[in-house]
């Protein structure tokens, strides 16, 4: 009897908590179709709810891509995230997690559904975010967006179209200057270069070309400084990968990185004191960003690169 009435008072303390937690989950999102609008978190600017889990899946017409350009995005760094799916959201169409207070660039999907979810946890909130979603027909790049410092010329996106970039003063332009729009095997249109750069004149990094280099940190094989926020682009021709092979590795784990670009998956990070393997291109770009804190250093790494026709 007494046995009995003890699980039963737990079993009820269990629904209890079971149902609070659920009482707390705002849920929100839909589905949305048509070839554009604009998605708003829940009480946007003045703040979204906590414990929200918001899903929004855009679907687009049979053989269209779907584009998303961000105009507004703060959420409470590194607690509430913003998720990018390419296709349904599914484990498997997982791109990136967004989060901070920084305009996020445009993303375009490889086929005709996207996906974004909003969860946040349960204290402070940020005013969230605001994002214009179109479908781009298979004769349009779409909008590659405008870097941090960068200034873009042109404002047709389709196939033959042109655009330029140039940095204001104070910064230099990292990667190609020009992009053409141009059709690819598959049906699609795409840009031919990555979107430049704008890194500001004293800082560490710069724009690799020809068919192979190196790539060393700071210093390198001496120790790196605190404090250091470099990035290297490496372009080669249209239709070109790059190969990355690690020659040397030595970084303060998790605090001191080198995050890798233009891969699959398409953000990679290295740290600590293991050579990482190979890593090598999607397309005819890499980028490289090294990163470390305010204590420890160690040698860094060092990288040689290669061009490979495909
Ligand atoms: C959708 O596109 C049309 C035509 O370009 C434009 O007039 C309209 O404002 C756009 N809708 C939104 C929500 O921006
Ligand atoms: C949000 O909801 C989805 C679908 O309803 C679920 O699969 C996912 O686990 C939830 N995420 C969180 C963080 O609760």
């Amino acid at each position: 009897m007494e046995i009995k009435s003890g699980f039963t008072f737990w079993n009820l303390v269990f629904l209890l908590m079971v149902s609070c937690v659920k009482g707390f989950i705002y849920t929100c999102g839909g589905t949305l179709k048509g070839l554009n609008g604009t998605i708003e978190s829940p009480g946007f600017p003045y703040g979204y709810p906590n414990g929200a889990n918001c899903t929004w899946v855009i679907i687009a017409e049979e053989r269209n891509r779907i584009q998303i350009v961000f105009q507004s995005f703060a959420l409470e760094e590194e607690y509430d995230y913003l998720s990018l799916y390419d296709g349904h959201p599914h484990p498997a169409n997982f791109r990136t997690r967004l989060t901070g207070f920084h305009l996020p660039p445009p993303v375009t999907s490889t086929k005709s559904v996207f996906s974004l979810r909003l969860t946040s946890d349960f204290a402070v909130s940020a005013h969230g975010f605001k994002v214009y979603y179109e479908e781009l027909q298979s004769s349009s790049c779409g909008n590659p967006g405008i870097p941090p410092k960068g200034i873009l010329y042109g404002t047709r996106f389709d196939v033959g179209d042109k655009i330029r970039y140039s940095c204001v003063t104070g910064y230099i332009l990292d990667g190609h200057p020009q992009l053409t729009c141009i059709a690819n095997s598959v049906n699609t249109a795409s840009w031919d270069f990555p979107v430049p750069i704008c890194r500001a004149e004293d800082a560490c990094g710069g724009t690799m070309r020809g068919s192979s280099g190196i790539i060393s940190s700071p210093n390198f094989p001496n120790e790196y400084h605190n404090n250091a926020d470099c990035t290297w682009t490496i372009v080669a021709e249209p239709g070109d990968t790059i190969s990355l092979i690690f020659t040397d590795f030595q970084m303060e784990e998790k605090y001191d990185y080198l995050e890798v670009e233009g891969s699959e998956p398409p953000t990679i990070w290295l740290s600590g004191m293991n050579i990482p393997p190979p890593v090598i291109s999607n397309k005819n770009w890499l980028r490289l960003h090294f990163v470390t804190d305010s204590n420890h250093r160690y040698r860094g790494f060092s990288a040689h690169y290669q061009g490979t026709f495909i």
